[in-house]
């Protein structure tokens, strides 16, 4: 549940620090990085300078398709939002059913321990067109683990995926965000991290979820909640809403991965 606190207003510093100290995980920065995929070893300034136009597919020919009804149609600006930690028997089937009403689709990163008992919700993602992805068996950090432990962990996760959908998992998220090189290159997944942190573990309060996701949201972010507390999900409807209003479309992480 606890995860790596990443402060996006210190992410251009921090990213300074981590590009010295290892090149792998300079990925994070940008939210998704390809398996095998190297990250050029540059400056921290060439990824901020990465337009976020670059992130996205079809976002053009999606706006177009959605028009019709107002005069000027707004510009599109495609985010994902992300949910870690789940399935949850209570506030799962809640946050799917608010998406449903909105016609929102989103990712999960599921939890191998937290699907026992939860199956149906996992077929329901699927059905309802969300992302699955992986986020490893039980909340271990990764790099601590040991690369045969953290291979067995997602390799049981995503076993128990593919039995419930019939489908490997492609994308892992690692707990606390924690990765480095010689895993990335066991495993044929691609990670991703994220560039907004809710915070939603900590605060537990709607309004400052919102507020704080808010603040902070651009074209192209990916934002990372937990769907095992009420609030977490009470906000995520919210923002839903609000961002939907300023012209923000919600896609799956798979639709902003870098070319
Ligand atoms: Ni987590």
């Amino acid at each position: 549940m606890r995860i790596w606190k990443w402060d996006f207003r210190k992410q251009a510093a921090a990213l300074v620090c981590v590009a010295l100290l290892d090149g792998a995980i300079l990925g994070a920065a940008m939210g998704v990085m390809q398996p095998g995929q190297k990250v050029s070893a540059g400056s921290s300034g060439e990824i901020e300078q990465l337009p976020h136009s670059a992130w996205m597919k079809d976002v053009q020919a999606d706006a177009s398709a959605g028009g019709g009804k107002e005069s000027a149609p707004k510009p599109v600006k495609a985010i994902a939002l992300t949910f870690d930690d789940g399935p949850h028997k209570t506030y799962t089937p809640m946050l799917l059913d608010g998406l449903k009403e909105r016609g929102v689709k989103a990712t999960f990163f599921l939890m191998g321990e937290s699907i026992s008992g939860n199956e149906e919700l996992v077929s329901r993602m699927q059905e309802e067109g969300h992302l699955i992805g992986n986020h490893s068996y039980r909340h271990i950090q990764l790099t601590k683990a040991g690369e045969d432990a953290v291979c067995r962990a997602v390799e049981q996760t995503e076993g128990i995926i593919e039995d419930i959908t019939g489908d490997r998992p492609q994308y892992l998220r690692p707990p606390y965000g924690d990765w480095n090189e010689n895993l990335e290159c066991r495993m044929n997944l691609t990670t991703v991290f994220w560039t907004v942190d809710s915070l939603d573990w900590k605060l537990k309060n709607t309004d400052r979820i919102v507020k704080r996701v808010e603040k902070q949201v651009k074209e192209g972010d990916i934002i990372l909640m937990h769907d095992i507390f009420p609030t977490s999900v009470e906000a995520a409807l919210q923002l839903i809403d609000r961002l939907q209003a300023e012209g923000y479309r919600f896609v799956t992480v798979d639709e902003l991965v870098i070319d």
